[in-house]
Formats: structure tokens, sequence, C-alpha cells
């Protein structure tokens, strides 16, 4: 299966090791647009239009199957997105909800962008859910300037909550940080460990990967290399 995924930066890196690990016989195609990253505080016309020309970029090369590795788009942009493509095309959010519905928790907590937070898409369907939007730390994971005191703030007023949301596929980046704070039986959800979990597609054939990115610096490349460890192809788009 040829298999697209994209996500505004290295975000979506995240999923994608999660399908390789599952499905290591696949050709994987990702886009980070890390040019117009971050795209947590975009308004829905600008996140509509720019993911509109990944969604073309997947046709022109023929994938499969499209992945929105990116929880602002999904939250933002998903239903239209489904309507402009003939490809069969998945979201990051929605497999989350379902599988937080189904864990019935008392407290849960989500870090997501400002425009996930502000779609309330996940508190429009889940109860006992407190959105925090975390507006610092796209920027600073790609920038790879982790600062904890940033995190100790957002974390500290949170530290009986029976469960976490990483509801940025940039944020399982952060996990190591987060546990410091947490106490030891919070459950922290990973997006992407839930969606690829629940999926249940073919794994039929060499295994390739090539990166696209719109902006390609040395950080960058250091932080693709903390994240995946297969064989890669990077190329500037
Ligand atoms: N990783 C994306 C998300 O899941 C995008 C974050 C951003 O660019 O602000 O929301």
């Amino acid at each position: 299966m040829k298999i697209g995924l994209f996500d505004s930066g290295i975000g979506g890196l995240n999923v994608l090791k999660e399908f390789i690990k599952k499905y290591p016989n696949n050709e994987y195609i990702y886009y980070g647009d890390t040019l117009n990253v971050p795209y947590g505080e975009k308004d829905k016309e600008t996140l509509l239009n720019l993911s509109t020309n990944i969604i073309h970029f997947f046709e022109e090369i023929k994938v499969d199957l499209i992945v929105i590795a990116c929880g602002t788009v999904s939250s933002n942009c998903y239903s239209e997105l489904k309507m402009k493509t003939s490809i069969p095309i998945i979201d990051i959010i929605t497999p989350t909800i379902f599988y937080l519905k189904k864990l019935n928790l008392k407290s849960i907590l989500l870090f997501g962008t400002k425009k996930t937070v502000e779609s309330h898409i996940f508190k429009n369907s889940i109860n006992n859910i407190i959105e925090v939007a975390t507006t610092e730390f796209v920027p600073m994971i790609e920038s790879n300037k982790i600062d904890i005191k940033v995190i100790e703030n957002y974390l500290k007023k949170y530290s009986n909550i029976n469960a976490l949301v990483l509801g940025c596929t940039h944020y399982p980046i952060l996990v190591k940080e987060f546990k410091k704070y947490l106490n030891k039986n919070t459950l922290i959800i990973d997006m992407g460990k839930v969606l690829v979990d629940g999926l249940n597609i073919s794994n039929n054939k060499n295994y390739s990967l090539t990166l696209y990115f719109t902006k390609i610096d040395k950080v960058l490349l250091k932080n693709i290399e903390n994240i995946i460890k297969t064989p890669y192809n990077i190329k500037k788009i």
C-alpha cells in the first residue's frame, strides 16, 4: 500500500513511526509543511488552503490512503477535505474520541493547539475533559529548544488527572518531560498509537520512505534523526 501522511512539521513523524512499526512493508510518503509551521494558530481558511494543496500533491503521486497526521487539520478541516478527494482519507482525532469514550474516565486533560482547543471537538463528545491550548509547545519542539519551566507551568495545576491526551501530534516528543509532573497512574494517550492500533490495512509492498518538507535546515534534519530510525530519502518540495 502507498500511504501519504502529512502535518505542519515533524509532529506527524510520530504517527508515521507507529505505522512503520505495525506495517513495515509499505511505501510511505510524508509531507511536512515546515515553511508554514505552526498551523495551530492559523485561521480555518488558511488551514484548508494549505491542506488542500497537500491533498493535490498526494493525488498526483497516487497514494492509496491519506492520513491527516495533524490534530489541528483533523479538528478543523476533516469533513471538508473528505469531500475534496476520492482517495480514502483518515484523521487522527476521530479514533481518539472513540477510544476515550470507551475508557469512560473521571478526569481527562487535553493539551492541544489553539485551533484544536477552540474547535471544542473533544469537549463536544467527551465528558470530564479539560481542554488546554499549549501554544508554546510546537515552536519549542520544532526549534529543539525545550523549556521545562513552560511545561511545568501547564502541568502543575493538574496533578490529579486520570489521563493526559496528547491532542497535537508533536507532543509525544515531550512525554519524558510530562511524566516528571504526572502521577504514575496517569494514562498518556498518544493519538498516533490509538489510530494505528485500531487500523487494519495491507502490508504487502517493499518498505520505502520519502520525506518531503517545504523547508529544510540543520535542526530539522536532527529532529528527523531523533524520531525516524528506519532508512529514508528526504526531498525539498
Ligand atoms: N502537529 C500538529 C497538530 O497535531 C500541528 C501543530 C502546529 O503546527 O501548530 O496539531
